[in-house]
């Protein structure tokens, strides 16, 4: 018995890093799953390697700032599935080399973070809640942060205020839905390797030195290190955990 068997899982922004690890785990858990972002070859890549494993998958080409993409990718998971149990909004974008000091920052570049940072993960919400909410069987949503969130310091202002904003998002999803059985908690990931996000970091050098000398545990987090804690607080295990704030980053915001 897996411990997510019979549940249907969407996770948005799934073709790489923490979003394609916990798509994995969640899968060997039991669930079926909505693989949903872009670019396409990658969601599609994800699913096929689930698939290959024997599990239950699909892709859906999702740009998560584009509701009726959002919409669309939360009616697949209930025509090919017959529900959607499991929400996890983890898409986001950082940009490293142009969301740098905020008297300086334009404002396209503010723009894009929140259109895909804060607009994705409200769009995801809100068609995922409705969905929820018609089934009537409570459900669980993880949306993904950023210890940029909770600590400094951080050169990137409009990443760390999306991933902030976040913060009072899923808080506020947790008071207002727990009364329809919904739970919603927010993961503050750490400095991860082995992401394209990280692939994309301007001084990778530099970001790893700090890393290694900032880190209490010596070292970088991975996807593998964060989809644990998405898949637990998915499960009946964290059937009282809502409305928390769950950090995973070795230590590094308690030094
Ligand atoms: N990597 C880190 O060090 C780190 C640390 C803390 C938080 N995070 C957060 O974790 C989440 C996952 O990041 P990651 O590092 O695993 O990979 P990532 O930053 O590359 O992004 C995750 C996925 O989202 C997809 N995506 C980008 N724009 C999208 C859009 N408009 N619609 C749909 N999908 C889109 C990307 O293609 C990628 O597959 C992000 O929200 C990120 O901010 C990452």
């Amino acid at each position: 018995m897996g411990k997510l068997d019979g549940k249907v899982a969407l996770i948005t922004g799934g073709g790489g890093g923490i979003g394609s690890a916990t798509a994995r785990l969640m899968a060997e858990a039991g669930a079926r799953i909505v693989v949903s972002g872009v670019p396409g070859d990658q969601v599609a890549a994800t699913a096929a390697g689930l698939v290959a494993d024997g599990h239950e998958a699909i892709a859906t080409v999702t740009d998560v700032s584009k509701a009726d993409q959002v919409e669309a990718a939360v009616a697949a998971a209930v025509s090919e599935f017959g529900s959607l149990d499991i929400l996890v909004p983890n898409a986001g974008i950082q940009m490293h080399d142009r969301d740098i000091g905020l008297h300086d920052l334009p404002e396209e570049v503010w723009d894009a973070t929140m259109n895909v940072n804060l607009r994705g993960i409200y769009l995801a919400c809100r068609f995922g809640l409705k969905q929820m909410l018609k089934q009537g069987t409570g459900g669980a949503i993880v949306i993904v942060s950023s210890i940029t969130a909770i600590s400094g310091p951080s050169e990137n202002f409009a990443y760390l205020t999306s991933k902030g904003a976040l913060l009072a998002m899923s808080r506020n999803i947790a008071l207002t839905y727990a009364k329809d059985g919904i739970r919603c908690n927010a993961v503050c990931p750490g400095a991860l390797e082995r992401t394209p996000n990280h692939d994309a970091h301007l001084r990778p050098e530099a970001r790893a030195a700090m890393i290694k000398e900032t880190v209490p545990l010596g070292r970088a987090g991975t996807p593998e290190d964060i989809a644990p804690m998405i898949t637990f607080l998915a499960s009946e295990d964290a059937s009282y955990a809502t409305a928390g704030t769950f950090v995973v980053d070795g230590g590094r915001t308690q030094i």
